[in-house]
């Protein structure tokens, strides 16, 4: 194995502490340095480590998130106390658990330093391990991720070996190969079978990253919409298909708030819509919304509308279902308004792809879906009935608004 090179480490430390000076002397919450910074740390951590210790690495990352689970599984980072810390023996009593499990799974999480041992058989919490108490939104990200998508990419190997090294297409699915067996319940279902916890855990995990990864805003400008309520008192304005909690339609009503929400829809399956009527009770924005189970792949109840908008939903299916989706939205805007559109917000794949982007597309691949480019958009549309307007992008993130109006691009 060759040695890095000096001039580039050097380049990289030397750029890693004028970041490291800068976050420290900053005002702001500095997300923006800190990020630059994490991804130079790890190009030095790239150059540096050496194919031993990088096996031993994702030994312990492994171990780590196998412990990390098992801890929020049994409530035990909701029982150390911020700014306390507590004894095994007291976390194993609260669930009845042996003491010497929960002390072998605790070590693990103090050799990282996910979690401080101030005192032998104690712990309290890092910097970065609250994020594992309940309801927490990256926290649930986190566990979907293990419980949900995990098994499918582990067992790909299994899975191409039964069904060939081709991309998934079809109704078997590596997801539910890795977590049933017998590849054939989709996602949806999966999610259902396990219960009511579990669509909560989705439903918090879909708020995840909101500025990381998933931004709702920035892209689009929807302050047109505002404009229009106003000129036009009867038409729906905003339909958030697939929207689940209604998180990005409830940003955006607070962003432009001249869109009344009781003009705006949130769709979703039976199930979520349940949770989500509960959840919005006493939401000073949300209760106002109008909540309306549907099957994006059979109907749109809510005809006419301004804009139906579809974020992370097309991501999941492949593109004959995605046509169909499309299809039924296209179908839906009004033929009297040619300022109506069907906004499809998503992760835009590009070459090379930015990690994220492109560890999201694998997890959809065990989907048989997949993360799309800008051109595999306009196709989509295209055979949906729809013309692609813009791609809207805010600089330095991945998300967009791929902006579709009805038509056909031949007429
Ligand atoms: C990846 S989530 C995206 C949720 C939300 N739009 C967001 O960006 O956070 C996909 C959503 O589609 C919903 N969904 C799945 N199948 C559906 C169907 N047939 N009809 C309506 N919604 C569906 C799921 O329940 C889930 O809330």
């Amino acid at each position: 194995m060759s040695n890095p090179s000096l001039d580039v480490l050097e380049e990289l430390s030397k750029k890693l502490s004028e970041h490291i000076r800068e976050l420290c002397t900053t005002n702001s919450d500095g997300i923006a340095i800190r990020r630059e910074a994490t991804g130079i740390a790890r190009r030095l951590v790239d150059e540096l480590i050496d194919p031993e210790e990088w096996a031993a690495e994702q030994t312990v990352a492994l171990g780590e998130c196998a412990a990390i689970r098992m801890f929020m599984k049994w409530g035990f980072f909701d029982k150390i106390p911020l700014g306390g810390s507590v004894s095994y023996r007291e976390l194993a009593g609260l669930i009845g658990a042996q003491e010497a499990l929960v002390f072998r799974l605790g070590q693990m999480l103090v050799s990282t330093g996910m979690l401080v041992s101030p005192m032998p058989n104690s712990v309290a919490h890092s910097r970065l391990s609250p994020l594992f108490k309940s309801g927490d939104r990256e926290g649930c990200w986190f566990a979907m991720l293990w419980d949900d998508c995990q098994p499918g990419l582990a067992k790909l190997p299994e899975f191409f070996e039964k069904y060939g090294p081709r991309e998934p297409v079809d109704k078997t699915l590596p997801l539910s190969f890795g977590l049933s067996g017998d590849g054939q319940l989709d996602p949806w279902e999966l999610v259902a079978q396990r219960g009511t916890e579990h669509i909560e855990q989705f439903g918090h995990a879909m708020q995840a990253m909101p500025t990381y990864a998933w931004p709702y805003t920035g892209a689009y400008d929807f302050e047109w919409v505002a404009k229009y309520a106003v000129t036009n008192s009867e038409r729906p304005l905003i339909v958030d298909v697939g929207g689940s909690y209604g998180h990005a339609l409830r940003v955006h009503l607070t962003k432009f708030p001249g869109i009344p929400p009781s003009r705006c829809v949130v769709e979703d399956r039976a199930e979520m819509i349940l949770n989500v009527k509960k959840e919005h009770e006493n939401d000073t924005i949300m209760k106002y919304v109008t909540k309306v189970p549907t099957d994006f792949h059979k109907e749109q109840p809510v005809k006419g509308a301004l804009v139906y908008l579809i974020r992370r939903c097309l991501h999941n299916y492949n593109d004959e279902v995605c046509v169909n989706i499309l299809r039924i939205l296209a179908d839906s805007l009004p033929d009297d308004e040619p300022e109506a559109r069907v906004l499809i917000n998503e992760q835009i794949m590009t070459d090379p792809p930015h990690r994220f982007v492109a560890s999201i597309d694998l997890t959809m691949l065990t989907m048989a879906a997949r993360v799309r480019s800008e051109q595999q958009f306009e196709k989509l549309a295209n055979q949906a009935g729809l013309i692609l307007v813009t791609v809207h992008k805010q600089e330095n993130t991945t998300m967009g608004v791929v902006e579709c109006k009805k038509g056909s691009p031949m007429a």
